[in-house]
């Protein structure tokens, strides 16, 4: 099946937004400061390879496989199916997603990691859907916030199609 795409964030609106962000986050640490960037698979891969590209000082990149999406709903149950290798005790954890939704990932992460002692816990999304929350969860920062669609492209995906679109687009089912 095709669907109809129609392009909400560009190539180059991402590249700004995603230096802005750099940033940004740069300023939460100290100069030389090690930080412990942690991709929520698959999502977030993408995202994850530009914005530690707009950082500069040491970072170790680990990657954490959660699911709960089946199609474009949420199954609601969140599962890890890769845990990290690295020990995250002492460290400066950031969390990397591609989309915060109902919230229930997230929730279920900030949970998980925070049990495991890191010396501080940030969470970045590329974007963001409030309108669909079904718990509160904190965001320290976002790429962009937008309506209740399902997105595609930079990462996102439906049924592992489209993650390799160099923009985010929202997908017209018909
Ligand atoms: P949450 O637990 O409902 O917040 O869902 C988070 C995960 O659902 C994200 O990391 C995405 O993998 C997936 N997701 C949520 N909304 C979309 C969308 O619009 N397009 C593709 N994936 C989505």
């Amino acid at each position: 099946m095709n669907h109809d795409l129609q392009v909400l964030f560009d190539p180059a609106q991402i590249a700004t937004r995603v230096r802005q962000m750099g940033a940004e986050i740069q300023g939460w640490y100290d100069p030389g400061e090690a930080i412990m960037v942690v991709g929520v698979l698959k999502g977030s891969f993408v995202f994850m390879a530009d914005l530690v590209r707009a950082l500069d000082g040491p970072i170790n990149c680990e990657f954490l496989g959660v699911s709960s999406y089946v199609g474009t709903h949420s199954s609601g149950a969140v599962q890890i199916t890769q845990d990290l290798r690295a020990d995250i005790a002492d460290k400066h954890v950031l969390i990397v997603e591609d989309i915060v939704d109902t919230g229930l990932t997230l929730d279920y992460l900030r949970r998980t990691l925070m049990a495991r002692n890191p010396a501080s816990l940030r969470v970045v999304a590329l974007l963001d859907k409030p309108s669909r929350r079904k718990i509160e969860v904190e965001v320290d920062l976002v790429g962009f916030t937008i309506e209740d669609l399902f997105v595609v492209g930079f990462g996102l995906d439906l049924d592992q199609r489209y993650r390799n679109l160099p923009y985010v687009a929202v997908l017209q089912q018909g």
